[in-house]
């Protein structure tokens, strides 16, 4: 990959500033944990295995701002660092799974001296960035296996190695395909409001050089409808137990089509994308985001003055329109409940 989304370097956190894609290719540096939660809230990285890498490095960065005389306060100004990641999204449970992960990783280490703990965090930080690498390959190993040869890929919003800590989910399944030689194109959604797809997705797959169409969110139905697309594949921001997974707003609308067209609608996501404590999706927290995302493009308003807004970041699509879900450890459809427990491990 000829970028890097996130990475730990020299006790900072370096992120490419997706908010400046694909204009500019631009670097930031983060010294102070808020500063992490500021990109995370603020969109320079997004994408839900990527945010919950950058809660971790956050974290890992807070432990070594905290000042403490006594391992007592130590853990207490750690929890508040931890609160502090919590606040920033809701919707994807891999920032939540990451900062849990933090957490029990420093209470396992509770008896040994501070800036051993301090160390043992950058270290765990920098592991669960390079563990979803690997985890991303091999959702693309996976879901490979269900693109067919010459196949047009539909993709919403950018679950690419933007979103991760690289390779990407539904992108590391048109990446792996592409690799092995299928000779697939894909579709792209530009992904109202945030054009997640405009600016990232088609940014990515034209640096692969993987033939690529960018197409607004609304044109999806019409290409479907004329036979145009083989298959859709996107990613996920939580998965309940019963399969239905919340994803970029659009995402429901773009299955529902599918369904209606006979084609194969498929989510590719990490087990940490699992929250099993939910039954189903209606309980899964929606974040609604500022309205100027929506009244504004870059900067240039597109809306009257006070027109009322609502901007739901997510939506959830029922396990019934999904043909199967894609893990790194394999591909579960049919019956969801038992699958997904038995992928988790669970
Ligand atoms: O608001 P975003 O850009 O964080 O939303 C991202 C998505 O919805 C992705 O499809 C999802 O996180 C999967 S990323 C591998």
């Amino acid at each position: 990959m000829s970028f890097r989304t996130i990475e730990w370097r020299d006790n900072t956190v370096i992120m490419i500033d997706q908010t400046r894609l694909p204009g500019e290719e631009i670097y930031n540096t983060y010294a102070d944990y808020k500063d992490v939660a500021e990109a995370i809230r603020g969109m320079v990285i997004r994408g839900a295995p990527a945010i919950g890498v950058a809660a971790a490095m956050g974290i890992a960065l807070g432990a070594r701002e905290i000042i403490a005389d006594t391992h007592e306060s130590f853990f207490r100004q750690l929890e508040n660092v931890c609160d502090v990641m919590a606040r920033t999204r809701p919707t994807a449970v891999n920032l939540f799974w990451g900062i849990e992960r933090m957490k029990r990783v420093a209470e396992a280490n509770r008896d040994k001296k501070l800036d051993q703990i301090r160390e043992i965090l950058k270290n765990e930080a920098i592991r669960i960035e390079e563990e979803d690498q690997t985890i991303c390959r091999n959702i693309g190993k996976w879901g490979a296996t269900l693109i067919p040869a010459g196949a047009t890929v539909l993709t919403h919003c950018n679950a690419g190695g933007l979103a991760t800590a690289g390779y990407g989910t539904a992108l590391g399944v048109i990446r792996a395909a592409h690799e092995a030689g299928k000779n697939i194109q894909v579709f792209a959604d530009e992904t109202r409001p945030w054009l997640q797809g405009a600016r990232l997705t088609a940014w990515e797959l034209m640096k692969e050089g993987i033939p690529t169409t960018l197409i607004s969110d609304n044109m999806a139905g019409f290409f479907m409808q004329r036979g145009e697309i083989t298959c859709c594949v996107v990613g996920a921001d939580r998965i309940a137990a019963n399969g239905d997974t919340a994803n970029k707003i659009g995402t429901y609308s773009v299955a529902v089509l599918a369904r209606e067209n006979n084609i194969p609608f498929y989510v590719a996501a990490p087990v940490s994308t699992l929250d099993l404590s939910l039954s189903d999706g209606s309980r899964i927290p929606i974040e609604e985001r500022p309205a100027s995302e929506v009244t504004h493009i870059r900067g240039a308003n597109i809306a009257p003055e006070n027109i009322k807004v609502r901007n739901p970041s997510f939506d959830v699509t029922p396990a019934r329109y999904i043909s199967a879900i894609i893990t790194e450890n394999g591909i579960v459809s049919g019956d969801y409940c038992a699958g997904l427990r038995k992928i988790a491990g669970r």
